[in-house]
């Protein structure tokens, strides 16, 4: 009869022999995906206009708007925070439209005219919500600011547009620019300053002067 040292033994070697047995069969499979992926990515040529200007690029077809907008033609001021679709720093406007350039392969955007943070305006002359965040101290960081900048805009857009949100409580008129329109339409631009309030108030001002 075994002893409990000859069965402590035998447990720890037959657990030795099957993770052994487990790396052999799985790692080669891995490393050779792996390598099938690194060595052979699918390129495409892909044209859009960034802030007016043409570009021509030719990228890995999983190449993210936002890493082609950062890392191929170095508009930084576009932020990667979560890179999944949950922190809106990555917002830019497609034809006007807000969207998270994280959740968007370039290679779909042939033709589109894209505008980021930097075709907003320049520091010499700053686009009026841009002015407006200044004013207001509706940042803090500024890391969130572009994209809260990029979304504003277009959020100002919509309810010029007529489009409701969430909150709107009549669906078929004019949406009203009130703070918890502007809170529910801003909610996908998340602020780890708290910079909310005042974000609401520079928003608010440059509406107020729109109209
Ligand atoms: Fe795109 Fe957060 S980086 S939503
Ligand atoms: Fe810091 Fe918004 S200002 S995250």
């Amino acid at each position: 009869m075994q002893g409990p040292t000859d069965l402590d033994i035998t447990r720890r070697d037959l657990l030795a022999i099957g993770a052994v047995s487990m790396a052999s069969s799985a790692v080669p499979l891995v490393a050779k995906g792996q390598e099938t992926a690194a060595q052979s990515p699918v390129m495409s040529k892909v044209s859009f206009k960034v802030n007016g200007k043409p570009q021509a690029l030719r990228l890995d077809t999983r190449t993210t708007l936002l890493d082609a907008l950062r890392d191929h033609l170095q508009l930084t001021g576009t932020k990667k925070g979560c890179d999944h679709g949950q922190c809106g720093a990555c917002t830019v406007m497609v034809a006007g439209r807000r969207i998270n350039s994280c959740l968007t392969l370039a290679v779909m955007h042939e033709g589109d005219s894209i505008t980021t943070i930097e075709g907003l305006g320049t520091p010499q002359n700053l686009h009026s919500m841009q002015a407006a965040f200044v004013k207001h101290d509706g940042y803090q960081c500024g890391y969130c600011t572009p994209g809260q900048i990029c979304s504003a805009v277009a959020v100002l857009g919509e309810i010029k547009a007529g489009i409701p949100s969430h909150v709107s409580a009549d669906l078929t008129a004019h949406p009203q620019l009130t703070a918890m329109e502007l809170r529910e339409r801003m909610s996908g631009n998340i602020c780890r300053c708290g910079a909310y309030s005042n974000i609401v108030d520079a928003i608010t001002e440059v509406a107020g002067r729109s109209e």
